[in-house]
């Protein structure tokens, strides 16, 4: 086993695999899990949501916008419909880079190393506290003078800073040319998303699970999205950026994707 893999207490990948129905996942990150459904009962829905909208939303970047390029940071465990399956189906030439640190997602990357033959997937063990050394090793797989898509789902909210949560976007997005897209999910405790309940597991999981997590106002939310053209529906909860039911649950999730003029 990978020595940097603590199964002594939960995290954040494991925990989200165990919500999304996953098996990589320990007793411990089982507990935690639990727990914070207690706190929050709908917060599988909200990963559920999470990940519906990570598919909606490739699936219009690749289809629509005409995207060949995805570099998808805090990629999680893989699960049903990753980014490059998602892009790849659509058009096999895609190129992805997934970037994540932690080291059972590292144990697990070949899994998502499965590309389309006319297209590439790569993995890079970095920390999304370092965007220019991620920008420096997609550069080795996507080339940074065409348009990208950067892919940042449910992971800024693993920055406690917002102001470095901010640059860390602006940095990343600095990276890529016009025609690039930024594609954000985020928790909030914003009431219009019934997020209120979000506080109490929050605070029991920054008590008892890593990383730490914060919340977010649809004000803080909404800079991270400074300076891009925003897609309709604009910024709504995740379920709702373009559901393919028409209707579907609130989740206290903002999602949004937004086009760099
Ligand atoms: C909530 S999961 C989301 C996974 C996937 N993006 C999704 O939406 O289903 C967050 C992921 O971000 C990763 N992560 C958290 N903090 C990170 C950091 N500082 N640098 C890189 N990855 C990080 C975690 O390991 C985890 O895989």
């Amino acid at each position: 086993m990978n020595d940097r893999i603590r199964t002594d207490i939960a995290h954040n990948a494991r925990v989200w695999n165990y919500w999304l129905g996953g098996k990589d996942n320990y007793p411990v990150d089982r507990a935690v899990g639990d727990q914070v459904t207690g706190f929050y009962p709908s917060i599988g829905e909200v990963a559920r949501a999470d990940r519906a909208f990570l598919g909606r939303a490739v699936t219009h970047l690749a289809a629509e916008a005409g995207m060949r390029q995805f570099l998808d940071i805090g990629t999680g465990l893989p699960t049903a419909d990753n980014t490059h399956e998602v892009a790849q189906r659509i058009a096999p030439d895609a190129r992805i880079v997934y970037v994540d640190n932690d080291p059972i997602v590292l144990t697990h990357a070949r899994a998502l190393l499965t590309s389309a033959p006319e297209g590439v997937t790569e993995y890079v063990d970095a920390d999304a506290h370092d965007p220019e050394r991620i920008v420096a090793a997609a550069a080795g797989t996507l080339d940074l003078s065409r348009p990208v898509a950067v892919l940042m789902l449910g992971i800024l909210n693993f920055v406690q800073d917002t102001d470095e949560a901010r640059s860390i976007v602006r940095t990343l997005m600095a990276a890529v040319p016009s025609g690039s897209h930024l594609v954000l999910t985020h928790p909030t405790l914003e009431p219009e998303l019934g997020g209120e309940g979000n506080k109490a597991a929050m605070a029991f999981w920054n008590e008892n699970a890593t990383p730490p997590i914060t919340a977010r106002s649809r004000e803080e939310f909404a800079s991270f999205l400074d300076g891009l053209d925003l897609l309709e529906p604009g910024i709504v909860s995740c379920s709702r950026w373009r559901p393919s039911d028409g209707e579907s649950q609130v989740v206290a999730q903002f999602g949004a994707v937004g086009r760099k003029p």
